[in-house]
């Protein structure tokens, strides 16, 4: 059994579809990244799996003994109140309050998970700071160290990269796919389509329809993302060179195992040159 299984989702407002004919699972080791147009839907999809909104039609199942409150969840920066009154301590510890079970207060272990991933994401500095007083970045930073919190199998991350300087970018995709090599799958909604794409075993891409679900390599051959790529890599990146990892972008998530196989690599670079470079 899957962790996620979505059968034939549709969701929407007001009784309005956005995105339906949504079918795919999210398995135990798993690094699915989701992506699609502005306004395709992908931040409601995120909501949906989280509880946050209803279905319209269709069905979510969780399985292999996952629940909701072991899913450490960072919703989009536009999602989270930016003048949220509260420390980033207290911010990071409630992250926590699954872990709490039947008790009332965080205790001991609480307390040190929290410290911990405040200082993976190097935000244990301005622990008694003010929350609404940080910068973009900085906010960014104490949202995902919740999320790290939260996540015992598996992270939900809508657009994670917003606002952060590029050093910490790249630690925090290091740090993914550390957590993803010990075990924790990841579900990752990123218009970072180098970074992003590179690091996952799997993709999901949609509009008002799922438009491509399966495996990284096998979309990399395919139509979907030779359009997808050359109608937004060069308006996103407008001529960057790689970010984060060297070498292939695509070859960081089991780079050994992909980089023996060369047509992935003509695949996705034909797509990214012809994209860029016009
Ligand atoms: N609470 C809401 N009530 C009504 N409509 C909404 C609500 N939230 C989002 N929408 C609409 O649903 C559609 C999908 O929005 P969503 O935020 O899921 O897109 P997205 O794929 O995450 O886009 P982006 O890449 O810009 O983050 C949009 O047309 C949006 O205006
Ligand atoms: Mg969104």
């Amino acid at each position: 059994m899957s962790y996620i299984k979505c059968r034939d989702l549709k969701l929407g407002y007001d009784g309005e579809a956005v995105t339906e004919g949504l079918s795919f699972d999210v398995d135990e080791g798993d690094y699915l990244c989701i992506i699609g147009e502005n306004g395709a839907g992908k931040s409601t999809l995120m909501k949906a799996l989280m509880g946050l909104n209803k279905p319209m039609d269709g069905q979510i199942e969780f399985g292999d003994g996952i629940t909701r409150q072991e899913i450490g969840y960072l919703p989009q920066n536009k999602d989270f109140q930016r003048d949220f009154p509260a420390s980033v301590n207290e911010i990071v510890l409630s992250g926590t309050l699954s872990k709490l079970g039947w008790r009332p207060f965080y205790g001991r272990a609480e307390r040190q998970v929290a410290e911990n991933n405040m200082k993976k994401m190097e935000v244990w500095e301005l622990r008694k700071k003010c929350y609404r007083e940080l910068s973009g970045g900085q906010q960014q930073r104490v949202l995902l160290a919740r999320a790290l919190c939260a996540a015992g199998k598996l992270l939900l991350l809508d657009e994670p990269v917003t606002g952060l300087d590029y050093k910490v970018t790249c630690e925090f995709y290091g740090l993914l796919s550390e957590l993803n090599r010990s075990g924790v799958s990841i579900v990752m909604v990123s218009h970072d389509l180098e970074e992003a794409i590179g690091h996952a075993n799997k993709i999901l891409q949609i509009g008002r329809e799922q438009v491509f679900f399966g495996d990284k390599d096998d979309y990399l051959k395919s139509e979907s993302w030779k359009s997808f790529h050359n109608h937004h890599v060069s308006h996103v990146h407008a001529g960057e060179a790689s970010q984060c990892t060297p070498a292939g972008h695509i070859s960081g998530h089991g780079a050994a195992k992909r980089a023996e196989e060369p047509v992935k690599h003509e695949a996705y670079d034909a797509g990214y040159k012809g994209g860029g470079g016009e």
